[in-house]
């Protein structure tokens, strides 16, 4: 199958980082490199995109796709972590706008044969970068109940997390669990087949993704870097899918725009923090109802973004 992912919030995006041509924007998670796309269309003529994914496939795609762009474009097969360093590669310090639409393409859920979705049967893998890491086969077969338990929990907020830790370690004495429908089957013997509107394994296989990943602590990060490498008034937008995504965007954004450290009763501030940013966002951005009818990947999208100040 072709590589194909529908873009979420495309004109809500484009309006959030509001490029003018020219100008230089850095898409860090090219997926379909739909947004990509109408980002160019914006910088053109004579604008640079810096374009990068953790998963090669993403990259090889871009390249079809962007080929009547080639002379603006630099792509990356590299993690977002890594935009500092791809910068001072190519000698740009600075940069205009940064866009960040996290978790899976429909391709690595669709067509990768990665083992993302628990509709399938496919080697347990899940790795975005299937060059680097331990698989989330690898993640069932070598951390403890309790380890496990966590993660589900953690990651999956899976009501179920411990009991379907312990059917995990003993079904793999019996033989090792090493496929999406294995992992699938199992937990819903445990979970039960419906649970609600959710199948039973959505939960469970959300936090193998994000821990094989280590989505959150790259996001971190991200977070903590990204806003450092835009120019005065340019503007980060980020797309978050679930609440743990979403939460650590917002903490983040509200710490660039109120650093202040002082404790609460101070009468005055004296920890000299001053603000990096104005969070242009004070409710996340949803998707109309018309986007989510036509693509229902998109429903749970929220959009937040801020503009970096002047410096004083
Ligand atoms: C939702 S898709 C992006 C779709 C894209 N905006 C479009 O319009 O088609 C998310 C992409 O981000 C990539 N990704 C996720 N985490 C990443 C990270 N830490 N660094 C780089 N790419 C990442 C995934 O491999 C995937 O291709």
């Amino acid at each position: 199958m072709a590589y194909r992912h529908p873009s979420a919030m495309p004109a809500e995006v484009v309006a959030a980082l509001a490029l003018a041509p020219g100008q230089i924007v850095a898409d860090c998670t090219l997926g379909g490199a739909g947004h990509a796309r109408l980002l160019l269309e914006r910088i053109s003529p004579g604008g640079i995109l810096i374009g990068l994914d953790r998963d090669p496939a993403a990259i090889g795609n871009a390249r079809q796709v962007l080929a009547p762009w080639t002379t603006q474009t630099h792509l990356f097969a590299r993690n977002f972590v890594q935009l500092p360093e791809v910068l001072a590669e190519l000698g740009i310090a600075r940069v205009d706008g940064i866009l960040a639409d996290l978790g899976l393409s429909l391709y690595q859920l669709e067509a990768s044969g990665r083992g993302f979705s628990f509709q399938r049967d496919e080697p347990l893998d899940m790795r975005m970068d299937p060059r680097s890491g331990p698989t989330a086969a690898d993640l069932i077969r070598d951390l403890t109940a309790q380890d496990l338990s966590r993660l589900f929990f953690e990651f999956g907020e899976e009501r179920h997390a411990r009991v379907i830790a312990r059917r995990i370690v003993s079904a793999r004495r019996r033989a090792p669990i090493v496929t999406s429908a294995q992992l699938a089957r199992l937990v819903a013997d445990v979970a039960g087949r419906k649970s609600g509107r959710l199948h039973p394994a959505t939960r469970v296989f959300m936090a193998l993704r994000i821990a094989v990943n280590r989505e959150l602590e790259d996001l971190e990060r991200f977070l903590e870097l990204a806003p450092r490498l835009l120019r005065p008034g340019g503007r980060l937008c980020v797309l978050a899918f679930h609440s743990l995504e979403d939460r650590l965007v917002k903490r983040a954004f509200r710490r660039l725009e109120r650093p202040c450290t002082c404790p609460r009763e101070a009468p005055v501030c004296t920890c000299g923090a001053v603000p990096l940013a104005r969070v242009l966002t004070p409710k996340p951005l949803r998707p109309t109802s018309a986007e989510v009818a036509a693509n229902p990947l998109a429903r749970s999208t929220r959009l937040r973004a801020i503009e970096r100040l002047e410096e004083k």
